[in-house]
């Protein structure tokens, strides 16, 4: 079967958080059993800084004022094809994928991802020149949403499927942008592209697509009622009654190894931790931490209200004042940043705060850690609670989403149900009461050591709905 996978992130050139994780590890998972995945992105500059091979394959045209653009072909080494939309006007510029270096959204967004939504139906109806027509289209999240919705309006029948990482992040525009992005006036309608007087990428996903699916059973069911619906739960559950929406968790890339992490000063195993303490000393030493005999929670996470790290800065008088330190790495919305280091400032020696973005101590900070805090507000799926219970650092989170999914309460990590300070500090507690029980610990930290999350599983059931969705039988997996 052949996917096109249409995605604003990709690990190896592009990362904001954990679509990119996603976005390289699914169609890895996916080729590995025999399907035929080609990925579809933009050419973003850090993109085309990364790559060392490019062929221009096709060049599309464009609509209303969606520019033209061309469609250049490149491989990762382990031979994931990728199609780059080149478009210097658009994409060729420094900052992440959707702002700027300060933090601004870019004001032509809307241009910018319209154009990665028509390239995917374009590339759908067959290029010219090019030997592949997909049989599926696999778009995600809003930056990708279009893709369904000018497949339709232009006639192409092949399938869609759209994926949900974040139903908060809608991709709204004014209405004023309709002849701009070339949205037939007919399809602005409350069941069609409209939301609130507002152009909704996100909802041309959802109404669009012939199948949609979100990143974890418990957010499949959290979206169909407010107020995690965002406004569009009246849709989300009439595609669950129509068989149209489910969940399928992510996994973790197989790279989160603690035994054969690169990054790491020291390499573990569950049979023998003593590797793990030497990455606490080096986090404790570079977060400028006091030595200490007590537990170190850790924090890796995008920067965001989402996140709920004002719960962390509530609690962390009592976590600290029982022996507690708190490492993070963190970065995103400056007045998150702002409260986490005044909170830092308050607790020299015992909380340590990197802000910034840095793989190799994203991997030391979760195997430095004995927990791992996580009280999302709210977390489609989350994948550093997979990383930390990989690494033996057992989560502390709020019983939402992906989490709820994928800890098990007092077995691998330590859930909280009710949003508020006295939920964290109830389970911080009872982690605080594991630490003083060497042999419960240990228990635990084998338990989450032994769940390596294969991407296996998720493929296999992405695998499913892809030929129920197509008609096409399933690959063979070799
Ligand atoms: P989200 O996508 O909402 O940010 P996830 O848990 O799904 O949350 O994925 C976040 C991904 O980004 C993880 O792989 C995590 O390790 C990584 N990450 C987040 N913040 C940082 C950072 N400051 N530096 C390095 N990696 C980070
Ligand atoms: C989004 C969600 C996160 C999820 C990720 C990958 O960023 O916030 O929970 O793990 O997408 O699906």
């Amino acid at each position: 079967m052949k996917i096109l996978f249409v995605t604003s992130e990709f690990a190896d050139f592009a990362k904001a958080g954990g679509l990119a994780d996603v976005s390289a590890a699914l169609p890895r998972a996916l080729k590995r059993r025999g399907t035929d995945v080609r990925v579809l992105m933009p050419a973003y500059q850090n993109v085309l800084d990364r790559i060392s091979q490019l062929k221009v394959v096709a060049s599309l045209p464009g609509h209303a004022s969606i520019e033209p653009c061309l469609i250049g072909e490149t491989q990762t080494p382990d031979g994931i094809p990728v199609y780059l939309i080149l478009a210097p006007s658009l994409y060729q510029r420094s900052g992440t994928p959707y702002t700027t270096a300060e933090g601004y959204d870019w004001g032509d967004n809307d241009l910018r991802f319209a154009r990665l939504g028509l390239a995917a139906a374009e590339i759908a109806r067959g290029l010219s020149g090019v030997d592949w027509t997909p049989d599926l289209v696999h778009a995600h999240d809003w930056p990708a949403a279009m893709a369904p919705a000018y497949m339709v309006w232009s006639g192409v029948t092949t399938p869609s499927v759209f994926t949900i990482h974040n139903l908060a992040h809608q991709g709204l525009f004014g209405a004023d942008r309709l002849d701009a992005l070339g949205i037939p006036h007919e399809a602005f309608r409350t069941d069609g592209v409209e939301f609130h007087g507002y152009i909704s990428f996100m909802k041309a996903g959802l109404v669009y697509a012939t199948h949609v699916t979100t990143v974890s059973a418990t957010y499949a069911a959290e979206i169909t009622e407010e107020p995690l619906g965002s406004g569009l739960h009246g849709l989300t559950r009439g595609l669950t009654h129509e068989g149209r929406l489910s969940g399928i968790v992510n996994g973790l890339d197989a790279e989160w190894d603690p035994a054969s992490d690169a990054h790491l000063l020291s390499g573990f195993h569950a049979g023998d931790l003593s590797g793990k303490a030497v990455n606490t000393d080096f986090i404790r030493m570079s977060l400028c931490m006091a030595p200490s005999d007590g537990p170190l929670f850790g924090i890796v996470s995008r920067l965001v209200h989402q996140k709920g790290l004002d719960l962390i800065a509530e609690a962390a008088g009592a976590i600290v004042e029982r022996g507690g330190q708190i490492a993070i790495l963190g970065t995103g919305d400056p007045g998150v940043e702002r409260m986490l280091l005044d909170m830092s400032r308050r607790h020299r020696g015992s909380i340590g705060l990197v802000a910034g973005f840095s793989e190799t101590m994203a991997h030391r900070l979760v195997a430095a850690s004995d927990f791992f805090l996580m009280p999302s507000r709210f977390e489609p799926c989350g994948l550093t609670q997979m990383q930390a219970q990989r690494y033996g650092a057992l989560p502390v989170a709020h019983a939402t989403g992906g989490l709820a999914d994928t800890i098990e309460d007092n077995q691998t990590g330590f859930l909280f149900h009710d949003f508020w300070v006295g939920g964290l500090l109830e389970a911080t507690n009872r982690a605080f009461d594991a630490y003083t029980q060497p042999e419960l610990l240990a228990d635990m930290r084998r338990r989450a050591m032994a769940k390596t999350f294969d991407w296996d599983g998720p493929a296999q059931s992405y695998e499913e709905l892809f030929s129920r969705v197509t008609g096409l039988p399933m690959e063979r997996p070799p």
